[in-house]
């Protein structure tokens, strides 16, 4: 019976089959990252649109992945994107793929508390018992995602960064419903699809934001104090604290608008803590439609 009960566990853990909802840039790097590693992936979105955009974005990602992965070896880097484009498929309805069964969900869709829960809850009507859900929210509360569900037990955070398969850490988050099993299979899960492994509670910002989000409105504050230039303050970070880039130019990388956005929503639930306090600068940026890299100018200007 021990014999039983021990291998029910183990199969429990064992994570194979992973459904990523959302194909846009984490999600397409959840899907590529979790097939190259052996697990048979399917990628839902809601537009068959962007799934097609997306597969053809992870097969030029893989190349670049298996280039360097299998720098002497054209049949190594041949047979690695072969094989990792047959574990991956796409679907335009997620809540068939989880109600075929799924080990995993991995959810990165927009971040929507009110969409993230509406979708969960959609998913945990169909799910098989043993299936875990994961959010990849980087600032909403796990816990408020999961009050959708009835598996709080088998629910976690799997916090990944950009650009999934280049960055090496992943954030796992327990929330207090969340099981001893549960919490182990998310570890294994990072693990198994080649990340380091950080664990953090549910508290705002995980481990890298909490520390991240507030160092870059500081710098913003700083500069709107009048006490250093922007290209100053980047010098600075990046020669005097070894950081690569300096806060501007992460902010920029980031985006303004994630990054002011993240900081209202911290601000609305916690009206007292002065390190979430919004940043006029970047606020007033955000509403002339500058907000960094992708618009082309943020606090430098990208447009040549
Ligand atoms: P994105 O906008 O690139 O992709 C979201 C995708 O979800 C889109 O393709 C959209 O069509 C799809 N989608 C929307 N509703 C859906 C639904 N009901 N079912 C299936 N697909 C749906 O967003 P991104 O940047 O990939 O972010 C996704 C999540 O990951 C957010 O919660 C974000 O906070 C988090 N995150 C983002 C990071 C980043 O650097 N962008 C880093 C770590 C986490």
């Amino acid at each position: 019976l021990a014999g039983r009960a021990l291998s029910t566990a183990t199969a429990r853990h064992n994570i194979s089959h992973v459904t990523v909802i959302g194909g846009g840039l984490m999600g397409s790097g959840i899907a590529q990252v979790a097939a190259g590693s052996q697990h048979k992936v399917v990628l839902c979105d809601v537009s068959q649109d962007v799934l097609d955009k997306t597969i053809n974005r992870i097969e030029t990602s893989l190349g670049r992945v298996a280039k360097k992965k299998f720098a002497d070896d054209a049949n190594g880097a041949k047979d690695f994107i072969a094989a990792t484009m047959d574990n991956l498929s796409t679907s335009t309805d997620a809540v068939k793929t989880i109600g075929d069964g799924t080990d995993l969900v991995v959810e990165a869709i927009k971040e929507d508390l009110d969409l993230k829960k509406k979708v969960f809850a959609e998913y945990d009507a169909v799910a098989k018992d043993h299936t875990i859900f994961a959010s990849n929210t980087s600032s909403l509360s796990i816990g408020k995602i999961a009050e959708a569900t009835q598996r709080k037990d088998r629910f976690g955070g799997l916090h990944f960064f950009n650009p999934v398969p280049v960055m090496k850490l992943v954030e796992v988050i327990r929330i207090s419903e969340t099981s001893d099993e549960t919490f182990q299979a998310l570890k294994s899960f990072g693990e198994a699809v080649g990340k380091h492994v950080v664990v953090c509670k549910d508290t705002p910002g995980f481990i890298v934001n909490r520390l991240l989000v507030p160092y870059l409105l500081e710098a913003a504050r700083m500069v709107e104090r009048g006490d250093a230039t922007i290209e100053d303050v980047d010098a600075a970070m990046k020669l005097g604290a070894g950081y690569p880039m300096g806060p501007f130019q992460l902010l920029d990388y980031v985006g303004l608008d994630t990054t002011a956005f993240i900081a209202q929503g911290w601000a609305e639930d916690y009206p007292e803590e002065p390190l979430f306090k919004p940043v006029n600068v970047i606020a007033e940026k955000v509403k002339e439609g500058k907000l960094g890299n992708k618009s082309g100018q943020g606090f430098y200007d990208y447009s040549k």
